[in-house]
């Protein structure tokens, strides 16, 4: 049985405290991010206890002990400042990466690079080109700083248009945001596809190439890191220690800029002690456990594709994907798909971006929990 919040509750007829304030008209007009569900909200709305929580692209696997063990270790020492400039972090990134550890700022999260840049490269009156439907902080943070945000449509075999691209890029937007893979759709810019975009970018454009997705990519993909730096063009790579090595809860992704001008500026942008301690000793470790990571992307890559043809025996098909989702069209409003399958006790990702609120994103889970997600779609869209 679903429960739902007491309708009861008496109204608040207080004046508002704030109804005085000159609130920043950017950030007041922001539409809201269209975070995942959390489990005690699901557990409270479902009445179900064992909850499949599918719907924020975390690692179904964990994480690799090494960095439990470097958690438990006396090198954590909480009561400590970490280091604001992740020294260590940045030493190990840039042999990781092939790159110079002063072209590395390390984030609270890749999401917060992603406001960094914003402040950093947008300045009053600027543009932005991205994709829709988009990872939505691509859009909500330079809005957040009064930017004018295009946005370029997938097209309707669900992949980049890269034409469109193209063009917008001619218009010398201030930043250019693009995941590849591509959250939610999945798909990933292949050579070709890159080096058209890289041809079409202006100089005066950023071009920031978000790879949170990257270590799900198929064998022969490029490394956007290399293309872009061969490239020669101004550029910064977003990754992530969220998804691959399952810490989203710690907080933890970098940018790989291209130069150390613009990581100097994006450094300055962000909050002085954003990585914390416990994100860096365990960022540090998960580095070190390739093997660990390597194998979660294989049984992930392995259970999302088996899934992913689960779902075609029942008419339901998913974008090609790269990534450790899948992405939908259930034709029709998702947001009721969503909460037929959160009666199953399963939560997923109705989208919401205007043109889309038909999708779904549910990312890859246990295989009982893909099993779970394919037998209550079936029941919920009737198949
Ligand atoms: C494309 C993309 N970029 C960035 C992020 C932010 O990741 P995090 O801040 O957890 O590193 C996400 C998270 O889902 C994402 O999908």
């Amino acid at each position: 049985m679903m429960r739902f919040p007491n309708p009861q509750k008496p109204m608040d007829t207080r004046p508002k405290s704030s109804a005085r304030l000159a609130f920043n008209p950017h950030v007041a007009a922001l539409p809201a991010y269209n975070a995942g569900m959390s489990v005690a909200k699901a557990r409270a709305l479902s009445g179900k206890d064992d909850i499949a929580r599918l719907g924020s692209n975390e690692n179904p696997l964990g994480c690799s002990p090494k960095v439990l063990e470097a958690l438990a270790s006396a090198a954590f020492e909480p009561w400590r400042y970490a280091d604001p400039a992740c020294t260590a972090l940045r030493e190990v990134l840039a042999g990781h990466v092939g790159v110079d550890a002063a072209e590395i700022v390390c984030g609270n999260g890749s999401e917060e690079m992603i406001a960094a840049l914003s402040r950093a490269f947008l300045p009053p009156g600027s543009s932005v080109l991205t994709v829709v439907p988009s990872f939505g902080l691509h859009e909500i943070e330079p809005l957040a700083l009064g930017a004018k945000v295009t946005k370029i449509a997938m097209t309707k075999d669900l992949d980049f248009d890269l034409a469109a691209l193209e063009a917008e890029l001619r218009k010398a937007p201030q930043i250019f945001f693009i995941s590849s893979p591509w959250n939610p759709v999945g798909p990933a810019l292949n050579g070709a596809a890159l080096d058209r975009l890289i041809k079409a970018a202006a100089p005066t454009t950023l071009f920031v190439l978000d790879e949170a997705y990257f270590e799900f990519m198929d064998p022969g993909m490029p490394n956007g890191i290399e293309v872009l730096r061969a490239a020669g063009i101004p550029h910064v790579v977003l990754r992530s220690f969220s998804k691959a090595y399952g810490l989203a809860g710690l907080r933890v992704g970098f940018a790989v800029c291209s130069d150390t001008e613009i990581a100097r500026v994006t450094a300055a942008a962000k909050t002085p002690f954003n990585v914390n301690a416990a994100a860096q000793l365990g960022a540090i470790a998960a580095i070190g456990d390739q093997a660990w990571m390597k194998n979660a992307v294989i049984e992930i890559r392995a259970e999302r594709d088996r899934t992913r043809s689960e779902l075609l025996k029942i008419g339901i098909t998913a974008a090609p994907s790269q990534t450790n989702f899948l992405f939908f069209d259930c034709r029709m409003d998702a947001a009721e798909v969503a909460k037929g399958l959160l009666a199953d006790g399963i939560i997923v990702k109705a989208w919401r971006e205007k043109g889309y609120e038909s999708f779904l994103r549910a990312n890859t889970g246990r295989p009982p929990e893909n099993d779970r997600l394919v037998a209550s779609l079936k029941r919920v869209l009737k198949r």
